[in-house]
């Protein structure tokens, strides 16, 4: 038995995810944290933290910093400079101060995570959109479709790499051609990487867009964070590494005045997770896979709905429209499964399925949502 397979009760919890449907037999498969305790070596630096009983404000130390470079470069092969980082609360904080740090106009590819939609308007700024493309090999960047949306203004393109939702790990390729367009438009691309240690796929592995070239690196904002991989989203730590100073300057003379100081138990966590948990890592990778694959064989095998294969992250990005409903979200819910609607993703008549969570309860969650599509 894995350790993942040890069910946490969330009823009652601070859990967002769990607290929506208090008091109904509702499974919550909607909010993007896992239903998994976080690495036992975070549990331990958490420890040794409190015990110290002192909360002042607090900032990164060399160990951490230091964590943070070796982890970069022996995931990614991606050497950075202390110097490039500025710690965040979050990244959805990084997605709307890039885009208060750009004059002009934004880009993103949809179907998207809803802050992408939402940050370029929070600042004030005009946002176009171009579809993927859903083609008989996967989801894509569609070229004519991303070039047609970009006019003399646009200034940043908000990047999503792994994508969320569609669960892509894009390609040094597809990197290379985003990095094309924005050199031939002058565009800066922030690329939220947040997902970037969930790569299911055995043959694939992530690149950070800014490691492909000095010239992508020096038009690039690269948003990651422990909070996905490591399960401790809550604990609000994040950072971005900027190589440009200008660009970093632009970006810190954004957060002035709205931004807090990150919590100190986030970055104690921070370096322990990114030090001392890889064989926890391992593990969970190897644990969401055997759920991916299960969520895609009942997936598939049901008549009206269908999704293409997740090679990042813990979502299923599941087409319902063959059912019919008017409202899937609310139907799968009258069949006890909370989903995230794709509305809110910009895309009517998708839901989003969160697999990371314990064996059983995913295989419940699967009854359910069998039961809701034969019931359609
Ligand atoms: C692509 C992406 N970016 C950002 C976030 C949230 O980041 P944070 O909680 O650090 O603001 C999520 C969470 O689901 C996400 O999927």
């Amino acid at each position: 038995m894995s350790a993942f397979d040890q069910p946490i009760d969330r009823r009652g919890s601070d859990s967002e995810k769990w607290r929506r449907y208090a008091g109904r037999d509702v499974l919550p498969l909607w909010v993007a944290d896992m239903d998994f305790a976080a690495p036992p070596a975070v549990m331990a630096a958490l420890h040794r933290r409190i015990e110290h009983r002192v909360f002042g404000y607090g900032g990164p130390w060399p160990s951490l910093t230091e964590s943070v470079l070796a982890h970069l470069e022996s995931e990614y092969d991606w050497r950075i400079e202390a110097d490039w980082i500025v710690w965040l609360p979050g990244l959805v904080t990084g997605l709307n101060v890039a885009c208060r740090a750009v004059d002009g106009a934004v880009l993103t590819a949809t179907p998207i995570y809803p802050p992408f939609l939402s940050a370029p308007h929070f600042s004030g700024r005009k946002l176009s959109r171009a579809e993927l493309a859903c083609t008989e090999d996967g989801w894509q960047f569609d070229h004519s479709a991303l070039k047609a949306a970009i006019n003399a203004e646009t200034e940043l393109f908000l990047l999503c790499h792994p994508h969320n939702p569609v669960g892509r790990c894009w390609s040094r390729d597809e990197l290379l051609e985003i990095a094309a367009l924005a050199e031939a438009n002058d565009l800066i691309v922030c690329s939220d990487e947040i997902h970037c240690g969930l790569i299911l796929d055995a043959d694939k592995r992530h690149i950070p867009f800014a490691s492909l070239s000095p010239e992508a690196a020096r038009r690039s904002i690269t948003l990651m964070a422990p909070s996905k991989t490591f399960n401790i989203p809550g604990l609000g730590c994040a950072f971005a590494v900027i190589p440009d100073t200008q660009l970093r300057h632009r970006f810190a003379h954004a957060m002035r005045g709205i931004v807090p100081h990150v919590n100190v138990l986030g970055l104690a966590a921070c370096e322990a997770a990114y030090r001392d948990s890889g064989d926890w890592h391992r593990e969970l990778i190897g644990y969401l896979r055997a759920n991916r694959d299960l969520v895609t064989a009942t997936v598939n095998g049901e008549k009206g709905v269908k999704m293409k294969s997740v090679e990042a992250t813990y979502l299923a990005w599941i087409d319902v429209r063959e059912l019919g409903l008017a409202k899937p979200a609310t139907h799968f819910e009258a069949h006890g499964l909370g989903l995230s609607d794709g509305a809110d993703f910009g895309a009517p008549g998708w839901l989003r399925l969160n697999f990371g969570c314990p064996r059983s309860t995913l295989e419940e969650a699967l009854k359910r949502f069998s039961t809701a599509c034969r019931a359609a």
